[in-house]
């Protein structure tokens, strides 16, 4: 079983021909990035093959090749998520994209409330790790032996060091803890959050995991940061929306940014 991503890849490379090193997905909040990606070819998520248009608001619908900080990268602004449709592997095309053009990196950014005090709303949190609480998995149906995936390093050590070690410099306060994936689109019951809690998790979120699935299946090294919008349900004394999760993602931006173009600075260290 397997997408589109040769034809996507090609498609790519005849309007931008060469080999990219960074797959960067942009989360909620972060689509300005790609407006900064330098020597850039923007392609519409509608001219590729098998490519998911998102319909979330704060999630743009296009793939941006160029540099960024002198790196060859490939941005996806915006992402298909699996409450849009109910396929768990939605993102599999665009993954697969990634990894023919030459990313052996991907960084994937989301938005995600916080179960705990110190996350607040505003701070970035590296993922170390995630428990996946939806029962899907984007690797059903696949046949091959591969699909015994090890999950044990998902999270690679040596580039979460990179980022911490980048955050420190710039003076940016980045959290870091494990990301629970809940199905959405409606958010959780404070007794989910409160489970969520005892089960380990420091953040909740409605995407990534099936995209950190996908891109370990086809060997890329990953990375992965949330926005913290929010603290869980039950844990803010307002209610949860979409337009918190849009203004607080906008915070951090400017922050996030500096961030990840440090991570491209240091790519190769
Ligand atoms: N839950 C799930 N997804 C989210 C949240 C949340 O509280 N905030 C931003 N994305």
């Amino acid at each position: 079983m397997s997408g589109y991503g040769t034809e996507s890849a090609a498609i790519v490379r005849a309007a931008r021909p060469g080999t990219y090193r960074l797959g960067l997905v942009l989360g909620s909040g972060l689509g300005s990035l790609a407006d900064e990606i330098e020597d850039a070819v923007r392609v519409p998520y509608t001219r590729l093959a098998g490519f998911p248009v998102s319909t979330v608001s704060s999630h743009g619908s296009e793939l941006v090749a160029g540099t960024l900080e002198g790196v060859s990268v490939v941005v996806l602004s915006g992402r298909a998520h699996y409450y849009e449709g109910g396929g768990a592997d939605v993102m599999r095309t665009p993954l697969e994209t990634l990894k023919d053009l030459g990313c052996e990196t991907v960084l994937l950014t989301n938005a995600a409330g916080s179960l705990r005090e110190a996350f607040a709303p505003g701070t970035p949190m590296l993922i170390s790790d995630h428990i996946n609480w939806s029962g899907l998995n984007p690797l059903i149906g696949e046949e091959s032996e591969d699909r015994f995936l090890d999950m044990s390093a998902a999270y690679d050590a040596d580039l979460r060091d990179k980022l911490k070690a980048r955050a420190k410099e710039e003076g940016i306060a980045l959290g870091e803890g494990v990301y629970m994936w809940f199905s959405g689109p409606s958010f959780e019951t404070p007794a989910e959050i409160r489970m969520a809690q005892v089960l380990g998790a420091d953040a909740v979120g409605m995407s990534t995991v099936p995209e950190v699935i996908l891109a370990r299946y086809l060997g890329m090294r990953v990375a992965a940061i949330s926005t913290i919008t929010n603290y869980g349900a039950g844990l803010q004394a307002h209610a949860l929306s979409h337009a918190e999760t849009k203004a607080t993602a906008l915070t951090a931006v400017d922050a996030l940014k500096r961030l990840i173009r440090g991570f491209v600075r240091d790519l190769d260290t």
